[in-house]
């Protein structure tokens, strides 16, 4: 309970910071719960910023032992948030910081500042963690050089940068990279290495190291690889080398997010870290490779070069999503990854932004900056570095890029120092495509189209829909990639990217010689829901001959979307169109199997309330439930003897490879499996799970099986299998959650919160049982309101302990509006009594949303 509502702070107000620090020092002697940290700083009146300031250094739960200014001891006494020391106190000039004050690690479970996971001690300080650390001005802008001391009897001491010295009992190290407070960090505990060596472009020999438990040290080859493929593609792609002696991961078992890119130090979740081909799935492996790159990645875009303040925060993360899109697509499949990417944006960010959270790129203002890691600033940003990339062509995103790298390397920047480049290096006033970063919403695009004497005609329409607090909505370029398509097929207009900049824009492809199909937003080329009527015989044509493979998904997807609303609605059954259409891309071995497995999964629960609701309708989640069943039931014994065939086709001789081409295949193998499920009562998947010797297939032929209400004894079996293993217990819960019956989920929930193996604290844990509801969403929505409830008295519960995986948890409901009287009703009742015991969960219903 919190009895002061916190002010929001506006990107308006911001001012430089009144001093710049020069040099930190911090020695820490560690003591789970009475850790003692001795700072010295020094500062320096900042030029650009008006003289006459206090100094305020911002502290969080900080006890206090003594400090000094200038060797003079000081007796301003900590306020609630930080410490303030009057401008008139203050000496002329440079001034040396000395202060040292007692933390307690070993209590705190937020997993924000110093804590404590399993005996290790570590930190996470993005973004305002290090005040829990120290008094510190705890601020992006303030960049400075740290020397960092490690006082305990624990064998492993890491901190940034790189090694200085090290003894019995303690360890040094420098990281000379003037750096903002966020990305720093501290481990030490009993953990081993496994480690290689990377020369970079410009010759230096780097020393990597991945530091895990005793035990796990089998299970990091992979994000070795993963880390090592990263590192040569900066330096060929974007030109950018390491700059340290050392590189070091860490996994810790308790983590709120995936992983922390502190300098030289990244801090993993294990379930990002760790994989072995019995134990991670192949899309585990997948996030493996992503987030090391990720997070590598981040050493140039977001260290060398980070944000101004916490507003730019897509600056950093937009940019580094993007790069690590374009690694994946690299390593694996542009077309299957593009695929992928998308359908995770429409999922998590469409859907914020039809709801109550609903926020621009960069926001305007903020009360909890920690609910701003959110797929609009991460994913959504990503795609408008994609989109500028697309308006400007290639070179000269290069040349955009280069210049950045040059003029920002060590600043702390924002948007607009982004934008400038991209203008100066394309000789283009980018203005109006500024306004993606301040607008909040998903742009609907609205098609109309003209034939006449051999000469076709486009029309777009573009409008953004109402966001909380932002009524007004400017026309924003965005950018189409197109194709035309005859009706055998063949392409009679290739890609152009045409630029829509105004409310309504035409254009016009004369002397056609026959009425074309119109393959539009080729690629995903813009962040927008494009709303054009096709016939399903022209979805059924593009999705047999569309040269871009992202359409030729989309047209499968959306006649898919189209049989699913009419059964929703109308009780339909799917024609014959789409059967036939489905069954000649399944077996159509020119098709990349990763592909084909994508093209396989119906549009799922939460994407069919979504579209319903855009078309006017009040979702049913029961309806859409069994409409999902119906139609999965009627596509397996309609494509029976094709699936079969394709399930014992996708053979993967030889050892197991995570790699896209294998992974491929067992994504297609697992999906036929899965759904001839629905037709051989799981006779092939129960064999399949019996014969299983890596996780992918075993999780997968298990799911298939939970799927139609069986695989009560494999779950057994798969319990005393893997109790062991923290990383596969997780799935073990969520596994169950995602595929109970609806009415039985949230009971299900409620008893597996009764298992002993349920460690509520620990994040991974918390999400892979409570969290996994928000995978069920009939479950989740059922209509006695056991599942808003239960969330709910958790929610309640977690914000005293993990504010932060409290927050996460909330947005389980942020899609509210879509449904029905009597389910709004049972969601507000929730959210009050929420509310009336925390103002800072971010879902509020009642003003604006
Ligand atoms: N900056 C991290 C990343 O995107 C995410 C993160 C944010 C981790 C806040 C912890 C806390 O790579
Ligand atoms: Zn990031």
């Amino acid at each position: 309970m919190r009895d002061t509502t916190p002010q929001p702070i506006h990107l308006a107000d911001y001012q430089p910071p009144p001093f710049l620090v020069d040099d930190v020092a911090l020695t820490f002697r560690l003591a789970p719960t009475a850790t003692r940290v001795i700072a010295k700083v020094r500062f320096r009146p900042n030029p650009d910023a008006s003289p006459g300031h206090d100094l305020r250094l911002d502290g969080e739960g900080l006890k206090l032992i003594s400090a000094h200014l200038n060797g003079a001891e000081i007796t301003a006494q900590p306020d609630e948030s930080g410490l303030t020391i009057p401008a008139q106190d203050l000496p002329e000039g440079a001034l040396d910081w000395q202060a040292e004050v007692e933390i307690a690690p070993d209590g705190n479970t937020a997993l924000e500042g110093l804590y404590m996971s399993r005996g290790m001690y570590c930190t996470q300080c993005e973004a305002e963690g290090f005040r829990k650390i120290t008094f510190y001005p705890d601020r992006p802008d303030v960049m400075a050089p740290f020397r960092v001391r490690i006082e305990s009897d624990l064998p492993v001491l890491l901190s940034n940068g790189n090694p200085a010295s090290s003894g019995q009992g303690w360890a040094e190290w420098h990281d000379p990279h003037p750096k903002p407070a966020y990305l720093f960090a501290l481990v030490a505990g009993d953990l081993v290495a496994a480690s290689d060596r990377f020369t970079t472009m410009e010759g230096r020999d780097v020393a990597l190291n991945i530091w895990v438990r005793k035990g796990d040290e089998d299970k990091t080859a992979y994000a070795m690889d993963a880390l090592k493929r990263s590192m040569v593609w900066d330096e060929q792609v974007y030109g950018r080398a390491y700059d340290l002696d050392v590189f070091n991961i860490v996994a810790v078992d308790d983590f709120n997010m995936g992983a922390m890119e502190n300098k030289g130090l990244n801090i993993f979740n294990s379930r990002y870290v760790l994989a072995s081909p019995q134990t991670a799935t192949d899309s585990d492996y997948a996030s493996i490779e992503r987030i090391i790159a990720h997070e590598y990645f981040h050493n140039w875009t977001g260290n060398r070069i980070t944000c101004r303040d916490w507003f730019q925060l897509s600056l950093k993360e937009g940019l580094t999503v993007y790069r690590d899109q374009q690694f994946m697509g690299d390593m694996r499949s542009h077309s299957v990854k593009r695929i992928e990417d998308v359908l995770t944006l429409r999922a998590r960010q469409f859907r914020e932004d039809d709801g109550p959270l609903a926020h621009p790129v960069r926001p305007e203002s903020y009360v909890e900056i920690n609910n701003f890691y959110t797929a609009t600033v991460y994913e959504k940003g990503a795609e408008l570095i994609r989109m500028l990339q697309l308006l400007v062509g290639q070179d000269r995103y290069k040349a955009a890029l280069d210049l950045y790298f040059a003029r920002h390397d060590g600043q702390a920047c924002t948007i607009e120092d982004w934008i400038a480049v991209f203008e100066e290096a394309a000789g283009r006033d980018l203005s109006q495509f500024k306004r993606w970063y301040g607008q909040a919403g998903t742009p609907r695009v609205d098609v109309s189209e003209d034939w006449q004497d051999g000469s076709y005609t486009l029309t777009l329409r573009q409008h953004t829909p109402d966001t909380p607090g932002q009524p007004l909505k400017e026309p924003l370029v965005i950018p189409v990639a197109m194709g035309l398509l005859g009706a055998d097929g063949a392409e009679m207009v290739p890609t152009t990217v045409l630029e829509l900049d105004s409310p309504e824009q035409s254009f016009t492809f004369p002397d056609l010689p026959a009425r074309p199909v119109a393959s539009l937003l080729r690629g995903f080329s813009a962040p927008v829901v494009l709303n054009h009527s096709l016939s399903s015989e022209d979805r059924a044509l593009m999705l047999a001959h569309d040269t871009d493979p992202f359409n030729r998904f989309e047209a499968g997807r959306a006649l898919a979307r189209d049989i699913l609303h009419a059964m929703v609605l109308e009780g339909a059954t799917p024609g014959p169109d789409y059967l036939n259409a489905l069954r000649t891309m399944v077996s159509d071995e020119a098709l990349d199997p990763a592909f084909r497995a994508l093209a396989l999964h119906i549009p799922g629960q939460d994407d069919l309330a979504s579209s319903l609701y855009a078309a006017g309708h009040v979702p049913d989640p029961d309806a859409i439930q069994a409409a999902r069943t119906t139609a999965l039931r009627l596509i397996a014994e309609a494509l029976r003897p094709q699936l079969q065939d394709v399930a014992n086709a996708m053979q993967t001789p030889g050892p197991y490879s995570p790699d896209a081409r294998d992974a491929g295949r067992r994504a297609l193998k697992v999906q036929a499996v899965s759904l001839l499920a629905r037709a051989d009562e799981g006779a092939k998947a129960a064999e399949l799970f019996a014969r299983a010797d890596n996780m992918t297939e075993q999780l997968g032929a298990w799911g298939a099986l939970l799927a139609i209400g069986k695989g009560q004894e494999e779950g057994a079996q798969f319990y005393r299998q893997w109790a062991q293993d923290r990383l596969v217990v997780d799935k073990w819960f969520s596994a169950q959650v995602m595929y109970a019956a609806p009415k039985a989920a949230a009971g299900l929930v409620q008893q597996l919160t009764q298992h002993p193996d349920f460690e509520w604290k620990n994040p991974n844990r918390f999400r892979s049982v409570i969290g996994a509801l928000g995978a069920n969403p009939a479950g989740f929505h059922a209509t006695d309101g056991a599942g808003y409830k239960l969330v709910a008295d958790w929610l309640i519960r977690l914000d005293g302990v993990n504010p932060q995986s409290a927050a996460r948890l909330s947005t389980l409901f942020e899609t509210w509006r879509r449904y029905d009287a009597s389910r709004q009703a049972l969601i507000r009742a929730e959210l009050q009594r929420i509310r009336s015991q925390d103002n800072l969960i971010p879902i509020s219903i009642d003003q604006n949303s």
